[in-house]
């Protein structure tokens, strides 16, 4: 997956930037930069263009936002499997593009890549912690002892991985980056595995087309 094209909105208006995504093409991807908070914008793409937009952080100021956005397919229903399956797919895809550019040497090229891979997998983190997880919680009266409470521990693990390999590429240490990169594989690939086979679609299943597209409007907008 890679993002088709940028989208410089840092000296356009709010209606004009609106405009211009209304133009583009279910599956079109872009990259939108921002000069000023985007949480406003966001929740009018959500309330204008309910089923449109999936988007993500890249980048969240204090001078600068960017955001990742791809247009949906509306006659698909909102789903959590559909929104973080993406998501997963576009932070793998953020990661290898990294680590190619590192492997040849080009780590400057590759630090602000991986900088994205990590701001936007913690997030990812963070609204599975705080979110998702307390919604399947909810719906499925697994608490503590449950899938959830494994999940949880694997994110300390995926986090600290991340971080190790954002520190070997700031030392240029390649031996560090593949063994940091290879302890991160051996608990994300799996993790998300779980989440899209079981976690996601159990707690899709478990909610009404209502309550699933208000939890995915949660997941977005946090
Ligand atoms: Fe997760
Ligand atoms: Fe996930």
């Amino acid at each position: 997956m890679q993002i088709t094209e940028a989208m410089d909105a840092r000296e356009m208006q709010e209606d004009d930037i609106l405009r211009r995504l209304g133009e583009l093409k279910t599956r079109d991807e872009v990259e939108l930069t921002r000069h000023e908070d985007t949480e406003h914008l966001l929740r009018r793409m959500v309330r204008e263009s309910p089923l449109r937009y999936d988007f993500a952080p890249l980048f969240s100021g204090p001078d600068e936002w960017r955001l990742h956005i791809r247009v949906r397919d509306e006659s698909e229903p909102r789903s959590v499997m559909q929104y973080l399956g993406w998501d997963h797919d576009r932070l793998d895809d953020l990661l290898s593009r990294g680590l190619e550019l590192a492997r040849t040497d080009r780590w400057e090229d590759a630090a602000p890549l991986l900088q994205d891979f990590r701001s936007g997998l913690f997030r990812h983190i963070d609204i599975e912690n705080e979110i998702l997880f307390k919604a399947f919680e909810e719906v499925t009266g697994i608490g503590s002892g449950g899938p959830t409470t494994v999940m949880r521990h694997e994110h300390v693990d995926i986090k600290e991985y991340v971080d190790g390999i954002l520190q070997a590429a700031a030392d240029r240490n390649p031996d560090e980056l593949e063994r940091q990169h290879a302890n991160l594989l051996g608990v994300l690939v799996e993790h998300n595995m779980k989440e899209e086979n079981i976690l996601y679609p159990a707690t899709d299943r478990a909610l009404d087309p209502a309550s699933r597209t208000h939890l995915v409007e949660d997941l977005l907008l946090h």
